[in-house]
């Protein structure tokens, strides 16, 4: 069953085209990866679909229900939580506050949302930090309190864009087991990453675009030997390599 489903999903920047006829499905519980080149249209398409791009035409469904045009806090209410590529905490807050303000879409409860917020913290392993602001934060824990503000917010799909990029191996594998544990839970995920190894072992499905436009759409293994998508994206070498 589709949980997320975009029809013809345009966005035009003056006469470039970042999102072109975007037909995208996620199903309940999938986790699908979307990768592209730099510029390919991947985190205007994630604003699009949160509402924090009005697209120029196209539709946006949601749990069966036409979501184009809402707000973003609308469709986080819907339960549709997304993270930034670029992370947007509140600097001079602390862990704990900034995590406070997602669980605040789901209860108007002060204690209620700070328990909302411990139980997330704890979950991500970011207890011992609870009191430290943001701004003071390593990148690795930054990523990691930018998917709690998500998650706060109860969401049945979390959309990420770029969260392990700039982190180390260790860190990126601490990454995905929290990656697998949201999924077991019942969330879908859409995953926007550029580096293959971890997209496509994390990854039911790839999407992968290119200038705005879909170019490949299938299980890791298609996706990889597709002939456009090495082109455009994976190069000769990786296509030599796995075949
Ligand atoms: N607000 C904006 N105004 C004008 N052009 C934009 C805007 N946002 C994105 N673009 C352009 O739209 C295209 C798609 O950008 P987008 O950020 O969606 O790519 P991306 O696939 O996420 O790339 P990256 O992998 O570098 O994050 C690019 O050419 C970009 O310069
Ligand atoms: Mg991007």
């Amino acid at each position: 069953m589709s949980i997320l489903k975009t029809e013809k999903l345009t966005k035009k920047f003056g006469g470039l085209v970042a999102v072109n006829n975007i037909d995208f499905e996620v199903n309940e519980r999938e986790i699908v990866g979307i990768i592209g080149a730099n510029g390919a249209g991947k985190t205007t398409l994630f604003n699009c679909i949160s509402g924090n791009l009005q697209s120029t035409s196209g539709k946006v469904i949601f749990n069966n229900k036409d979501i184009t045009g809402l707000k973003p806090y609308e469709i986080a209410a819907l339960g549709l939580a997304r993270t930034f590529q670029v992370a947007r905490p509140f600097a001079n807050k602390s862990v704990l506050y900034n995590v406070t303000v997602g669980s605040f879409l789901r209860t108007n409860k002060k204690s209620e949302a700070i328990e909302n917020a411990k139980e997330i913290i704890n979950f991500l392993n970011l207890s011992s930090k609870m009191d430290v602001l943001a701004k003071n934060l390593t990148l690795p824990e930054r990523k990691r309190l930018e998917l709690a503000r998500a998650l706060a917010t109860k969401p049945v799909l979390l959309m990420l864009d770029e969260v392990m990029a700039g982190l180390r191996p260790s860190e990126i594998q601490d990454m995905l087991k929290i990656i697998e544990k949201i999924n077991k839970e019942g969330i879908a995920l859409v995953i926007i990453e550029h580096i293959m190894q971890v997209i496509m072992s994390v990854s039911n499905r790839i999407y992968c675009m290119n200038f705005g436009q879909k170019i490949a759409d299938g299980t890791p293994e298609e996706v990889t030997k597709d002939p456009n998508v090495v082109k455009a994206y994976l190069g000769d070498e990786y296509g030599i390599l796995k075949n």
